[in-house]
């Protein structure tokens, strides 16, 4: 771990805007695919205004947090807590990240293809002049190919893969800083197409007008799972991002910068969604389909949809790739520095492993597939068990680390930079971390577990 494994990581140098490598982490079908499905299967308003909740009390804090471990200990998710806490437990933190870093690449890697196979459809101009109904025979169609999907999953792996093989630096830099800021443009012009629509107010209703009865123990735990999802929080994504951090950078404007355009490309989507499935009809908790479905049919009705809907699964395409990039990022610092297996090698293996276990979360999205029990395929059961559990335990952990090992003087002096940097809400923050926060995931969790 000394110097020598430091250098192996040029893969993803500091040359890389750090901003713009966690926005990119943050930014991807969480916020476009994710975050509707969610909130559609969950009462709508009544779940956008608990994850609201959820990313401001939760996302500074945990974001934060991760950022000044990572930056203290130089180091990734493992190795940053066997250095910071020597011959105890908590390196195990950073394995249960590492493996879940390594089960969400494995079915996020599935819908990720997914927009591999509709900017083939799009560039087909296979949409045009099509109504819902063939829309959506298509997109089952497609689903019921289980190889198809495998096939562009595997597509997908080898080029998150590449680049991470690779270490495209500062070229990443470069297009994440243009393409996710067009990604919001497309976003905004889509946004103002689907509130245009007939009846589009129901679907606005349903977004912003919450019914409270609607807040169960269900729809916290998804609240607080999407949270950290779109957030890439509790995994170690950005304690091994904070690592590559310049001892001279905000870590608190970073954090903040984070949170706030994730939020907004989620409420945009929803924006996006809402109103155009409702004026089409296609049900809110359509699941899968209600994303795929609905944007093509936005695109239909729009002018020069054509070339626009091209654009969009491109860029959501990238965007989905800069997220891929930061889970096998983990993934790969750890192997290579920790186990120092070369980095090249490190890649090859992680991908494999993911393509391993990824066939069966393709594989049990078909119609009839062995590989789902009851009405829970094993696509589902893997993001479960990362998002909702995982995840908000290991962001939980985090947070009791930091406030309560690592202690006040330390993350003071990494969050002002050794004192030269003002903070004002500082200790307002640290008391979220040390107390409300875990509180806070622990109600949630024990409300979930009793419903
Ligand atoms: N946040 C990404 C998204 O919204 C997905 C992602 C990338 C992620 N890295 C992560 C989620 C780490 C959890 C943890 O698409």
């Amino acid at each position: 771990m000394g110097m020598e494994a430091r250098n192996n990581r040029d893969g993803f140098g500091s040359k890389l805007g750090v901003i713009a490598a966690a926005a990119g982490s943050a930014i991807g079908l969480g916020n476009i695919y994710r975050f509707p499905c969610e909130l559609g299967e969950n009462g709508g308003a009544a779940f956008l205004l608990v994850y609201l909740a959820v990313v401001v009390l939760l996302g500074i804090p945990v974001m934060l947090s991760e950022l000044v471990i990572g930056r203290h200990s130089q180091l990734n998710a493992v190795g940053a807590f066997r250095k910071l806490a020597p011959k105890s437990a908590w390196p195990v933190v950073g394995y249960m990240g590492v493996l879940c870093g390594f089960l969400i690449f494995s079915f996020y890697s599935t819908v990720a293809g997914w927009t591999l196979e509709y900017i083939v459809k799009a560039v087909d101009n296979s949409f045009s002049g099509k109504d819902l109904a063939a829309i959506e025979k298509d997109f089952e169609d497609f689903h019921n190919q289980g190889w198809r999907n495998v096939m562009w999953q595997a597509a997908f792996i080898f080029l998150t893969g590449f680049v991470v093989f690779r270490g495209v630096k500062n070229g990443i830099e470069k297009f994440t800083k243009i393409l996710m800021p067009l990604l919001l443009v497309i976003l905004v012009v889509l946004g103002i197409r689907s509130v245009t629509l007939p009846d589009a107010g129901k679907g606005l209703a349903f977004l912003f007008s919450p019914d409270f009865s609607k807040i169960t123990g269900k729809v916290l735990i998804s609240a607080l799972g999407q949270g950290f999802f779109s957030l890439s929080m509790g995994m170690g994504v950005l304690i091994t991002y904070g690592s590559y951090i310049k001892k001279t950078d905000n870590l608190a404007t970073t954090a903040l910068s984070v949170t706030l355009s994730d939020t907004l490309v989620a409420l945009l989507a929803g924006i996006v969604i809402f109103p155009a499935a409702f004026s089409f009809g296609v049900n809110p908790k359509a699941g899968m389909g209600l994303v795929f479905n609905t944007i093509p049919m936005i695109f239909n009705q729009m002018a020069g949809g054509y070339f626009f809907c091209i654009v969009f699964f491109v860029l959501l395409a990238i965007a989905a790739l800069t997220s891929t990039i930061s889970l096998l990022e983990v993934v790969v610092a750890y192997l290579s520095e920790e186990l120092h297996i070369k980095r090249q090698w490190a890649t090859v293996l992680a991908c494999l492993g993911t393509m391993l276990i990824g066939v069966f979360a393709s594989l049990s999205l078909k119609a009839g597939s062995p590989f789902r029990m009851g009405g829970t395929s094993f696509f589902d059961l893997l993001d479960f068990v990362s998002s909702n559990i995982l995840l908000p335990l290991g962001g939980m952990l985090i947070i009791v680390f930091v406030g309560w090992r690592m202690g006040k003087p330390k993350f003071f002096e990494e969050v002002t930079n050794e004192g030269r940097l003002k903070m004002p809400l500082k200790k307002a923050i640290f008391f979220v971390v040390k107390y409300l926060a875990p509180l806070a995931i622990a109600v949630i969790f024990i409300t979930g577990l009793i419903r």
